[in-house]
């Protein structure tokens, strides 16, 4: 198949919400990554983006529109706590878990019976929804497994060939995928942390806000964190959650502690490791600027992944606000491989 390669302009995006109405594949940009889109309300559109990204079918996919009003054609139930959610957030980086109705079919959430959705804020990725006038099942454009593609190059390197087309926007601004969350009356259990923190939903709903214990960052003491893929009791609420992700191709190691002693750690382990002959690649963000480590975070795998590296060592971000969306996905790419110095 050959991929078109379209532009964020008028007729670029009529083009593509073409494809979208025909049943085909389009990969275009959003504010947290690029996302791979199909009619979600199309089984066999859903099930074309399973294969292309080589994706376990029982992963659900987020639904993508472009105005409230469209969320009435997915859902049945919207309680008043996602409407405060949804005017506070929306559009943005938050994903709300909604009992879905039966024109969802089945592939488009892996067999739940709920639904994620999404008015992403990115001008490309609305247009695009609007004009397909569908909601637009999108996960993340990458292959399965791989870190989220946060350019064009990124989706272009994984799916030139598997899909119809990329639309080409510029880089994502935040760089990690929504943050998850299910909605209850009296509580919100984040899914998956992301950009909108547990301190930002608490301010705007007075909810109480946890997150799902099977993906807390501090539940042992071993120094495992979340997402340990051997534990057969470990079931996350968001089914995608208990997948090895982001993952390089070099082996990734990740340091924890105060930022001169990592610092150190970073170096000797680098001089040793190059002493036997081996590649190392270094993340160290050293700021508390969390923006800039989740915008950069995934970049930097890919590009060490291009640079043949053998060894990645990733100095730990603090896990509070943002952080702790940072520190989870740097841990699922090290597959849980953390030091505490
Ligand atoms: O920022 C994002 O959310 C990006 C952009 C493209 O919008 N999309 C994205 O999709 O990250 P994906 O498929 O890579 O991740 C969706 C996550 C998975 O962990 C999935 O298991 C969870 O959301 N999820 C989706 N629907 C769900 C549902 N009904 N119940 C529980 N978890 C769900
Ligand atoms: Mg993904």
């Amino acid at each position: 198949m050959k991929t078109l390669h379209l532009k964020e302009t008028a007729e670029d995006i009529k083009k593509a919400a073409e494809i979208i109405k025909k049943g085909g594949l389009v990969a275009f940009p959003t504010e947290t990554v690029y996302g791979l889109g199909a009619n979600g309300l199309d089984a066999k559109a859903a099930a074309g983006i399973y294969k292309a990204k080589g994706r376990p079918s029982d992963n659900p996919m987020i639904l993508h529109i472009s105005e409230l009003s469209e969320l009435q054609e997915i859902t049945d139930h919207i309680s008043d706590n996602a409407i405060k959610m949804a005017e506070a957030f929306w559009p943005g980086p938050l994903t709300m878990i909604f009992q879905r109705n039966d024109k969802v079919p089945d592939v488009t959430t892996g067999g739940l019976d709920t639904v994620g959705v999404r008015m992403p804020s990115d001008p490309t990725a609305r247009a695009l929804i609007k004009e397909s006038g569908v909601p637009i099942a999108a996960p993340s454009a990458n292959l399965s497994g791989k870190p989220s593609p946060t350019k064009a190059s990124h989706v272009a390197h994984d799916m030139d060939g598997r899909i119809d087309a990329i639309i080409y926007g510029g880089d994502c601004a935040v760089g990690i995928e929504s943050t998850v969350v299910s909605v209850k009356d009296d509580e919100i259990v984040i899914l998956r942390p992301g950009k909108i923190t547990a301190a930002d939903m608490e301010a705007v709903t007075g909810l109480k806000v946890s997150v799902d214990p099977a993906i807390a960052l501090d539940k042992d003491e071993k120094g495992k964190g979340s997402s340990d893929n051997d534990d057969k009791d470990f079931k996350p609420m968001a089914p995608g959650m208990k997948y090895r992700h982001y993952a390089p191709d070099a082996e990734m190691l990740v340091i924890e502690g105060e930022a001169d002693k990592v610092k150190a750690e970073i170096e000797k382990r680098k001089k040793d490791l190059e002493s036997e002959g081996k590649k190392v690649g270094v993340i160290f963000f050293g700021t508390k600027d969390f923006d800039e480590a989740a915008h950069d975070l995934f970049a930097r795998l890919r590009e060490m992944d291009e640079q043949q590296v053998d060894v990645i060592l990733a100095g730990a971000v603090e896990k509070t606000g943002l952080g702790y969306a940072v520190m989870n996905r740097m841990l699922k790419s090290a597959g849980n491989n953390v030091i505490k110095v």
